[in-house]
C-alpha cells in the first residue's frame, strides 16, 4: 500500500530534510506538510516540492483539532511523523508556555485523531534530552528504558510529549513509536542555533558567544542519517518501541566554533558569556536497537562539516 503521511513542522530544519528524503525516494507517496509557520518555519524549505502532486502545504496549529480532523478524515494517514515542535532550549528557560503548547497539547490533539482512526502509525520524533545530562567522564550509555530527568522546559514539555505518546499506546493500543535523536546538523537550520549563528557571526566578523568554557559535548548526528534512522523506526519499529539514534561522534562546543573558522579560513572571535541555566555537559545514548533494525549513519561531523558551511553560504 502506498504510504499517505501527515509530517508536521516540515517547514523546520529536520522536518524538511525529511520531506526530501521521502519523496526522492517514493514516486507514490502523498505527503501533507502541517506547519504552523512559526518563527523557525520557512517556506523556502520545501520550494522544491510546491509543484509536487505527490505533496501538500497545509499551514496550521497542530493543536487545532478541527484542522486535524478534516485532513484525517480526508486523506487517511497511513503514518503521522510529528516534528512540529518549539525547539530553542534558550527559549523555553525565558517562557515555557509556547513548549507546553506544541510540545504537550499538540501532541496530545494528534494522538485524538490517531483514536478516531487507529490503523494510523504515530512517530514521535523526539530528542536524548528527555534523559537528561550525564558527566564528561561518564561511560554508561543510556538505553531507551532510562529513567527521564530532563533538566530545560524544552526536554521536559518533549518527555511529556513522549509519555502522553506512550500512555496512548498502553491505554488504547495506539500504534505508537517514538524516535530520541541526537543533536543535528546539516544544511536550513534556524540561524539561532550553533552552527548557523557561528556561520553568521564569523563571516560578520563578529564575537561568538559561547557558554562558559565551551567544554560541553554534544554528539552530532548528520539530518540525513537521522532521517534514514526516523524511516527505519517508522517501517519497522514495533508498536510501543522507542528508537535512540545517534552517530556517536562528539565534539565540544569550542571543537565545532573552531572547525566552521577552520573551514571559512578565519580566527573566530570567541566570547565567553555567562552559562545557560541548568547547562546539560553531555548528553549520552545507547544505539544497539536502532542498529539491530539496519541503522548505519554514513556522515562524520570532521569529514562533513565543511560542506555543511557552504550550504550557508550559498543559503
Ligand atoms: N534539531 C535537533 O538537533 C534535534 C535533535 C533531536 C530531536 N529534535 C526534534 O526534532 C523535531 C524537529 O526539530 P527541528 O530542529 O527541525 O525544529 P525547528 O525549530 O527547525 O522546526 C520546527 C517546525 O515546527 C513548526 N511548528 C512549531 N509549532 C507548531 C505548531 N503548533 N503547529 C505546527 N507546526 C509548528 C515550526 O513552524 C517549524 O517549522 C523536534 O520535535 C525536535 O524536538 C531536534
Amino acid at each position: 500500500m502506498a504510504d499517505r503521511i501527515l509530517l508536521t513542522g516540515g517547514l523546520g530544519f529536520i522536518g524538511s530534510a525529511m520531506i526530501d528524503h521521502l519523496l526522492s525516494r517514493y514516486p507514490d507517496m502523498t505527503l501533507v506538510c502541517l506547519d504552523a509557520l512559526t518563527y523557525a518555519g520557512r517556506r523556502e524549505n520545501v520550494a522544491s516540492h510546491l509543484s509536487d502532486p505527490r505533496f501538500t502545504l497545509a499551514i496550521g496549529d497542530i493543536c487545532d483539532s478541527e484542522l486535524l480532523a478534516d485532513l484525517f478524515d480526508r486523506y487517511r494517514f497511513t503514518c503521522v511523523l510529528n516534528f512540529a515542535a518549539e525547539t530553542h532550549v534558550d527559549r523555553s528557560i525565558q517562557d515555557a508556555a509556547p513548549f507546553i503548547h506544541t510540545n504537550v497539547e499538540g501532541v496530545n490533539a494528534l494522538l485524538e485523531q490517531v483514536r478516531r482512526h487507529p490503523s494510523t502509525r504515530f512517530v514521535q520524533i523526539s530528542t536524548d534530552e528527555v534523559y537528561g545530562p550525564v558527566s564528561l567522564t561518564e561511560r554508561t550509555a543510556k538505553t531507551e528504558e532510562a529513567k527521564l530527568e530532563p533538566t530545560s522546559p524544552y526536554a521536559a514539555s518533549k518527555a511529556a510529549g513522549d509519555l502522553l505518546a506512550l500512555s496512548y499506546f498502553r491505554t488504547y493500543g495506539l500504534d505508537v513509536v517514538i524516535t530520541r535523536s541526537s543533536n543535528c546538523y546539516g544544511p536550513r537550520q534556524y540561524p539561532e542555533k550553533l552552527i548557523p549563528l557561528t556561520i553568521e557571526r564569523i563571516v560578520n566578523d563578529r564575537p561568538i558567544p559561547v557558554y562558559g568554557a565551551g567544554h560541553n559535548l554534544r554528539d552530532w548526528l548528520h539530518v540525513e542519517d537521522d532521517c534514514q534512522g526516523i524511516e527505519i523506526a517508522m517501517r519497522k519499529g514495533t508498536k510501543g518501541g522507542i528508537y535512540n539514534i545517534s552517530a556517536h561522534d562528539e565534539h565540544s562546543v569550542l571543537e565545532v566554533v573552531t572547525s566552521i573558522a577552520n573551514a571559512l579560513g578565519r580566527e573566530p572571535r570567541i566570547e565567553h558569556v555567562a552559562d545557560r541555566l541548568g547547562h546539560d555537559a553531555r548528553y549520552l545514548i545507547a544505539t544497539e536497537r536502532i542498529e539491530a533494525l539496519g541503522f548505519v549513519p554514513t556522515h562524520r561531523f570532521a569529514d562533513d562539516i565543511a560542506a555543511v558551511v557552504r550550504s550557508y553560504l550559498d543559503d
